[in-house]
């Protein structure tokens, strides 16, 4: 087992790509950390640098206590599972999760016993003889880790593993994920470009943008406390509303709507941010609410999302989907004021 540091880490590719920039993230023995941003931010650079699969423009990595910059990937005690994770279709599932540890010239027994191991952790035994075309997605993305598992790492890494599966199988395997971290007592590095994979799986996420680290949090505090706008635009669906205001000390005015912040920013304008479940249909003593003019009309069955207007700003609200709202409506919202967000419209970071 083993923590994982990366200290002031930065990968410039030829072209002048700067793909990562100062990247400081220390991951606990057995935590499991997800990198999450959209395409392009580095996250696959990030985890390829601790394979060693990449060279490290500047900075170091550490995984325990040893820098790994110069240590070649095979001493590194790393298992990566990509992806598009390639089995060998001629081979027998055991054969697949046994051939990187036969390359390897591991006695034939000690095969054996992590194989078989391994099988039973991820409920594997009864398929060990079936060739990959025989299996479900799940099935192989399960046989993909195996080969992992098998190898004993210290630390896991996982790049996408579960985009190339269907969304119901995504979420079965992603609760599978989740068990098998807790049995393995491993660290995991997961990356994803997905935010519910992030909020659902990772003991902290790390949120990545242009190669450069927003925040590193457990979920809720992610969610709860943005330290940006582009950490709270990025986290939760549907996005959060934002809403430029002039502020007078604690009265926040925006084109449609009037709000008293529970205390003053100190700024004269700033972006007022509120998720759409913080409005919903109880209006508010003395905090003010909003007028919608509702435009379309979400039923998801355990929830409403109403999308319309208010002054010049568009709003997303959450809503109890009891209520009865049709387009064109007119529906008075109420704000939680406890769950109210204050971002400085020059430097885009959390105010409040
Ligand atoms: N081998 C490479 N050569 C040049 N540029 C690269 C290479 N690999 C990645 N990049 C660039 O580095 C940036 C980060 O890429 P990547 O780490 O793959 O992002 P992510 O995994 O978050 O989608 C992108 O701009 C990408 O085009
Ligand atoms: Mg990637």
């Amino acid at each position: 087992m083993a923590s994982v540091s990366y200290e002031n880490v930065t990968k410039r590719f030829a072209g002048d790509t700067l793909a990562v920039n100062n990247l400081s993230l220390e991951v606990k023995d057995t935590e499991f950390m997800v990198l999450v941003g959209p395409s392009g931010c580095g996250k696959s650079t990030a985890l390829r640098m601790l394979a060693g699969l990449e060279d490290i423009t500047e900075g170091q990595i550490k995984i325990g206590d040893r820098v790994v910059n110069d240590m070649p990937p095979r001493d590194r005690d790393i298992a990566m599972v990509f992806q598009s994770y390639a089995l060998y279709p001629h081979m027998s599932v055991y054969d697949n999760m046994a051939f990187g540890l036969k390359m390897r010239g591991t006695p034939r027994a000690d095969i054996d016993r992590r194989v078989n191991d391994a099988a039973k952790i991820l409920e594997l035994g009864p398929l060990l003889k079936r060739k990959p075309r025989q299996l479900s997605g799940g099935q192989r993305q399960r046989v993909a880790l195996g080969r992992a598992i098998v190898r004993e790492p210290q630390v896991f890494l996982l790049d996408e593993p579960l985009s190339n599966l269907d969304a119901k199988l995504r979420v079965q395997t992603r609760i599978e994920l989740q068990k098998q971290h807790r049995a393995l007592h491993a660290t995991f590095i997961y990356v994803t470009h997905d935010q519910v994979e992030a909020m659902t799986m990772g003991d902290r996420i790390a949120v990545m943008r242009d190669g450069i680290l927003q925040q590193v949090a457990p979920p809720r505090e992610i969610y709860d406390n943005p330290a940006n706008m582009y950490v709270a635009g990025f986290i939760g669906s549907p996005t959060m509303n934002f809403i430029p205001v002039t502020v007078n000390g604690t009265t926040a005015k925006a084109s449609g709507f009037e709000l008293e912040l529970p205390r003053a920013p100190g700024v004269e304008k700033g972006i007022l941010g509120i998720r759409p479940e913080a409005l919903d249909e109880h209006a508010r003593e003395g905090h003010g609410g909003l007028d919608l003019k509702v435009e379309v009309v979400e039923v998801l069955g355990s929830d409403q999302f109403l999308y319309g207007i208010v002054g010049g700003d568009a709003i997303t609200a959450r809503v109890d989907p009891a209520l009865k709202v049709a387009p064109g409506d007119r529906v008075r919202l109420g704000v939680d004021m406890r769950r109210l967000h204050l971002f400085d419209t020059e430097s885009e970071k959390a105010l409040m």
